[in-house]
């Protein structure tokens, strides 16, 4: 038997980092100490990434639903962000990252915004993998903002109009969304980005996503067929470097 037809790496990885609340109720730990190993959890799958030649990774660190949290919680997780954006950089420069904060950050105090400048300002000339970490992000959020941003340009409403003013323009489509933490939904995570990724559930919680499980889910990802709306037969036909999947992209409908 011959071996399935792989398709290519994924380009661009978004990951819903879900599950960190109950790693640490399984262990009669606070809340918060599930978000601490996260950070450590995050801080393992970007080096990871890096070593898999991944060019993009998108993360969902914090939701705009997210402050409906108990008030504790949520300082807790500002406490945390504000120290990982200093404490981390040097590491993300090491390994060549690119960080960006996507959300809006009109909710965030004056010095976590000024934080965030600052940590994208000096990983801003590396030229590997680029990090995007959504907090205070909401996929709903980023169509209104774009379409206001249109709207107000003047320019007529196009797909291509409101993909250059959404918050990830900087980067293609993610090809493989995974969530972790078992639960079967997008929670508002990249409504409009997420319309041809391959979606990828585990039950594994956030802290316990190692190496191993992102190699599975890689590898599930690689034995999919992305059609974006042809038939297996087209596919066959096309020569393999211009299928979908090897661009990763939609071909554009004309
Ligand atoms: C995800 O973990 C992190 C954030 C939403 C900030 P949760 O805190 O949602 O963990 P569970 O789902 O309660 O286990
Ligand atoms: C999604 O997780 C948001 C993040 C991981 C940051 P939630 O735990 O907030 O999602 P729901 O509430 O279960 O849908
Ligand atoms: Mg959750």
């Amino acid at each position: 038997m011959t071996d399935p037809v792989l398709s290519s790496m994924p380009h661009h990885v978004a990951i819903v980092m879900d599950g960190n609340g109950r790693w640490a109720g399984k262990r009669f730990l606070p809340r918060i100490a599930g978000h601490k190993q996260g950070v450590t959890a995050l801080r393992r799958c970007v080096k990871a990434c890096v070593a898999r030649g991944i060019g993009v990774l998108t993360v969902f660190a914090f939701s705009s639903e997210n402050w409906n949290r108990p008030t504790e919680e949520v300082s807790g997780l500002m406490d945390l962000l504000a120290r990982a954006v200093t404490s981390e950089v040097a590491e993300l420069k090491q390994n060549g990252v690119r960080l960006h904060f996507v959300g809006d950050r009109q909710r965030l105090s004056p010095t976590m915004q000024a934080a965030f400048v600052s940590a994208e300002a000096s990983t801003a000339l590396n030229t590997g993998m680029v990090l995007n970490v959504c907090f205070n992000y909401g996929g709903r959020w980023d169509i209104v903002q774009a379409a206001q941003k249109v709207a107000d340009s003047g320019q007529p409403i196009t797909e291509l109009a409101l993909d250059r003013a959404l918050s990830l323009a900087h980067v293609p489509d993610p090809d493989l969304f995974i969530r972790t933490g078992g639960e079967l939904r997008i929670s508002n995570f990249l409504l409009w980005q997420a319309a041809y990724a391959e979606l990828y559930f585990t039950d594994k919680l956030w802290p316990e996503f190692d190496d191993a499980a992102l190699d599975e889910a890689i590898a599930v990802f690689r034995a999919r067929e992305r059609r974006f709306g042809q038939t297996s037969a087209q596919l066959a036909s096309l020569p393999a470097a211009h299928s979908p999947a090897a661009t990763g992209q939609p071909m554009k409908v004309v």
